[in-house]
């Protein structure tokens, strides 16, 4: 069976004022009735193919995510507790460690972002089983997404040799490049998108992260070994745990290793990581609104407004976000809605 990682540690501020540090994005209802992680739990709740997810995340999220798993009925393998963040390269590092150690060095693990919309359909199976093979074989396996746009907030995977049943090779690997970058890398036409899904052998991700993240693997063993156990939570030694360099899986491997695979996928994927993306992904009203909870539009288009609170009435509008949470509004251009990270880091600096 393959152990799925979940990994739901990280913030999301691009999603602000939705998302804060109380309740990052992954907890959200952002589309549909069940929050993306839940989303992400139901996509391995096939218990032919998957064992009980591991879910890595931090002690403020730790109720959420019990809570939710329980809303579905879901059992969890176990809860990880990292006591600071450090980072995605550090969670897969855990969660190979403790996958090695209850089910053996060639257990498979499927690492997960939980912020993303999936459809899981007969070719989302279909690659998932093309990369169980690659990964059976040592290979770390990514899923590539035909890219549609110059995104600069994905890593990008040029495709090399045919390894057979739908895998190639992975030439190149590239982290968020810049917008020319992007653009340059979309026009070869031999790039895919990095859907932030990995599939691997323990052993071999955990042989790769010695070579060329070593830093990040002697703490993190470290704090695996020296962790203690409450219920279903395990708690990773802080001293331990907090010497692991902060760096994503991407930077830190990714774009290192010559072991790489890619399965070039075509299932329904989209990354819900700012608003501009929120808006594709739902279904828009004849003038292209999305509009949600205690709204009224007029004369306005192409929009997304959204309350979760007070009456929000907009009007004469074209191309914006309008976004009521509880205690905070943001009103903006869908256009430069992934460039959000700026103002919530001049919000937290006047806060
Ligand atoms: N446990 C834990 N600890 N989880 C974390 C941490 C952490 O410190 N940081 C982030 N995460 C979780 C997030 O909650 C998310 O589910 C996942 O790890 C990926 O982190 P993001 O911060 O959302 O990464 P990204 O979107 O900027 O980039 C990644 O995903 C893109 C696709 O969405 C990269 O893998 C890109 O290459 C990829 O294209
Ligand atoms: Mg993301």
């Amino acid at each position: 069976k393959i152990i799925p990682a979940i990994m739901a540690g990280g913030r999301g501020t691009r999603l602000w004022p939705l998302s804060r540090a109380t309740a990052a994005k992954q907890f959200l209802k952002l589309i549909g009735e069940e929050t993306l992680f839940q989303d992400t739990l139901k996509r391995v709740s096939d218990a032919k193919v998957y064992g009980a997810p591991l879910v890595i995340t931090n002690e403020e999220f730790r109720f959420l995510v019990a809570e939710q798993a329980r809303e579905l009925g879901v059992t969890l393998s176990s809860i990880v507790l990292e006591p600071v963040p450090r980072n995605t390269a550090a969670a897969v590092a855990v969660a190979a460690r403790i996958v090695a150690d209850r089910f053996g060095e060639d257990a498979l693990l499927l690492v997960l972002p939980s912020d993303h919309a999936i459809t899981v359909d007969d070719t989302y199976k279909k690659c998932v089983r093309s990369a169980c093979i690659a990964a059976a074989e040592g290979k770390l396996v990514t899923f590539g997404i035909q890219p549609t746009w110059p995104a600069t907030g994905y890593g990008y995977i040029e495709r090399g040799t045919y390894l057979g049943k739908d895998v190639h090779a992975v030439q190149c690997f590239v982290e968020k490049p810049s917008l020319e970058k992007a653009a340059a890398l979309l026009e070869t036409g031999n790039y895919y998108w990095n859907s932030g899904m990995f599939l691997f052998q323990a052993a071999s991700i955990i042989a790769e992260l010695e070579e060329h993240a070593p830093d990040v693997l002697s703490a993190v063993h470290a704090a695996v070994r020296g962790s203690t156990v409450d219920a279903d939570f395990i708690r990773l030694a802080p001293e331990s745990f907090s010497q692991a360099p902060s760096i994503s899986i991407d930077y830190a491997l990714m774009e290192k290793t010559a072991n790489a695979a890619v399965v070039c996928s075509d299932f329904a994927w989209s990354d819900l990581g700012s608003w501009d993306a929120v808006w594709k992904n739902e279904e828009q009203n004849a003038d292209g609104n999305v509009l949600k909870g205690n709204v009224t539009a007029c004369n306005t288009k192409n929009s997304l407004v959204l309350s979760h609170t007070a009456h929000l009435a907009v009007q004469g509008m074209d191309g914006v976000a309008v976004i009521a949470s509880e205690d905070a509004v943001f009103v903006g251009r869908l256009e430069e809605a992934h460039e959000i990270g700026n103002l919530v880091k001049r919000l937290a600096a006047d806060e």
